[in-house]
């Protein structure tokens, strides 16, 4: 369920049963020459929206702009700072813990958001406890990357071994052609296989990843495989949603 496509009135109904939502975050940064700019949003939206599916979860709208400053280099990408992507954060749970909601997953499609996720997380803590004390809702902020499970990661190395790559990896530009097969792009990747090296900043990126790829050959990737991933990630994603919820 699509909150974004529902009424209050069925918000209000849906809290009467359930205390639990999904928010799927992610990010609009260059995805390599042939990679989609909102990759990391559409992966998280995309899947999100099958784990409330197969688990009755509520989806809360995308975080679809995240922590992208060290692709800032590469045309088209939008960042936010860590210190604003906390306060988005929190302004989003506060909102949604005001109406109720207590236990959050947050689906996560780009790994450098992690950071800025968690330290928000005990942003929110530390609020609630110093200006409500003992008075402050139980809540419970979990972060799942959508790759996080065995089933996908071991996908993922079957269809494509190390050429996966750390960024624009093939994995997801797969997810992506499955779920967008009209926004399938080609250009020559030379090297076939990009080059992994750590980096400093967004120059340092570019200098060392000149098209964008980190260490991933996206050629491989199909809409076939997309669809075959998401069906991976799914259940260990629902499976996590639903500990969450029973949680005591
Ligand atoms: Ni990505």
């Amino acid at each position: 369920m699509r909150l974004q496509l529902l009424s209050w009135p069925e918000v209000e109904s849906y809290l009467q049963r359930s205390r639990g939502v999904i928010v799927p975050i992610g990010s609009t940064e260059q995805h390599g020459p042939t990679g989609l700019l909102g990759t990391d949003a559409l992966c998280a939206e995309g899947i999100a929206l099958r784990v409330g599916e197969e688990a009755g979860a509520l989806v809360a709208p995308t975080i679809g702009v995240g922590m992208a400053e060290h692709h800032m280099a590469f045309p088209g990408t939008v960042t936010l700072r860590p210190s604003t992507l906390v306060l988005v954060i929190r302004d989003v749970v506060q909102s949604l813990a005001w109406h109720g909601f207590e236990r959050f997953l947050f689906i996560n499609g780009h790994g450098g958001n992690l950071p800025t996720i968690k330290a928000a997380f005990y942003e929110i803590h530390a609020e609630a406890r110093a200006t409500r004390g003992a008075a402050a809702p139980d809540l419970r902020l979990k972060v799942m990357n959508w790759w996080d499970g065995q089933e996908v990661r071991n996908l993922g190395r079957e269809l494509y071994g190390s050429r996966d790559g750390a960024h624009a990896t093939a994995s997801e530009i797969a997810v992506t052609r499955a779920l967008f097969p009209d926004h399938i792009k080609t250009a020559p990747l030379d090297p076939p296989v990009a080059p992994s090296a750590a980096f400093h900043d967004s120059r340092h990126f570019r200098a060392r990843h000149p098209d964008g790829r980190m260490g991933s050959d996206p050629s491989l990737a199909t809409p076939e495989h997309g669809h075959r991933l998401i069906a991976a990630a799914v259940p260990a994603l629902a499976a996590a949603y639903r500990s969450l919820l029973q949680e005591p």
